[in-house]
């Protein structure tokens, strides 16, 4: 599903933020990518997306080499993605309903199929009382549920997370989390990145640790500190 091979991503003024990264992900896994701050994992999420590409090294995502995709095809790779971003990115001016429907309109789904998988959605994740508010009136968990209904209402086959669950307490967290393990038990390649270590340790899940730009560790059912 995800190839990275011998990855290496340097942004300018020479800031090496992945070295020689080669790890494979296959199709239905659930996967936390973590490491301390700066360690690349937003970077190694980007590569995905193709918002960048790497300098050194290739990247496959469900079988296409994306340093050699065409511009014109990469909104097709985005359709496939749902992207979860670290500071969410929402609308201001839109309200939940409209935030969640506008990534369906962008696609070209029709008014009645857009009104049918927005509400299926909200439901899902519990925001159907909340539709008609605007971002800054939610707390930051429901922001945090709303984006993830944004990224997960046209069922893509890969699901990216970055830090979904930042500043929120264990329960409100592992709400969230529930969401994504939902998705991955249809059939959602998921990876999560997250500094949350509770949430980590309390899932088993396969665990890739980032540390300053190197694969230090990939670990099956693994935790968040290294097992001694
Ligand atoms: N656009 C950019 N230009 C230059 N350097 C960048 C850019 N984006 C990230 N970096 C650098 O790359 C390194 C990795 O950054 P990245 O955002 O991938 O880390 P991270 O693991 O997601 O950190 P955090 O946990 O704080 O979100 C950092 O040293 C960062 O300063
Ligand atoms: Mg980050």
């Amino acid at each position: 599903m995800i190839s990275f091979n011998m990855v290496t991503k340097i942004y300018p003024h020479n800031i090496i933020s992945l070295r020689d990264i080669t790890v494979n992900i296959e199709k239905g896994e659930f996967v936390f990518l973590i490491g301390p701050t700066g360690s690349g994992k937003t970077t190694f999420l980007r590569l995905i997306y193709r918002e960048i590409k790497p300098t050194r090294g290739s990247v496959y995502v469900m079988g296409e080499n994306l340093a050699k995709m065409k511009e014109r095809k990469i909104p097709f790779l985005r359709r496939q993605i749902g992207f979860v971003f670290q500071d969410f990115k929402l609308l201001p001016y839109k309200t939940v309903y409209e935030n969640i429907a506008f990534a369906l309109e962008v696609i070209g789904y029709n008014p009645a199929e857009i009104n049918a998988r927005v509400n299926e959605i909200l439901e899902r994740v519990g925001l159907s009382h909340r539709k008609d508010l605007l971002p800054y009136q939610l707390s930051g968990g429901e922001r945090q549920r709303v984006a993830i209904a944004r990224a997960l209402v046209n069922d893509p086959p890969i699901l990216l997370a970055d830090e979904p669950t930042g500043n929120l307490d264990f329960e409100a967290a592992k709400n969230i989390l529930d969401l994504l393990v939902e998705a991955n038990l249809h059939g959602t390649t998921v990876l999560v990145a997250t500094h949350n270590r509770e949430i980590v340790n309390s899932l088993r899940k396969r665990v890739i640790a980032l540390k300053d730009g190197v694969l230090v560790r990939d670990d099956k059912e693994g935790t968040y500190d290294a097992q001694a």
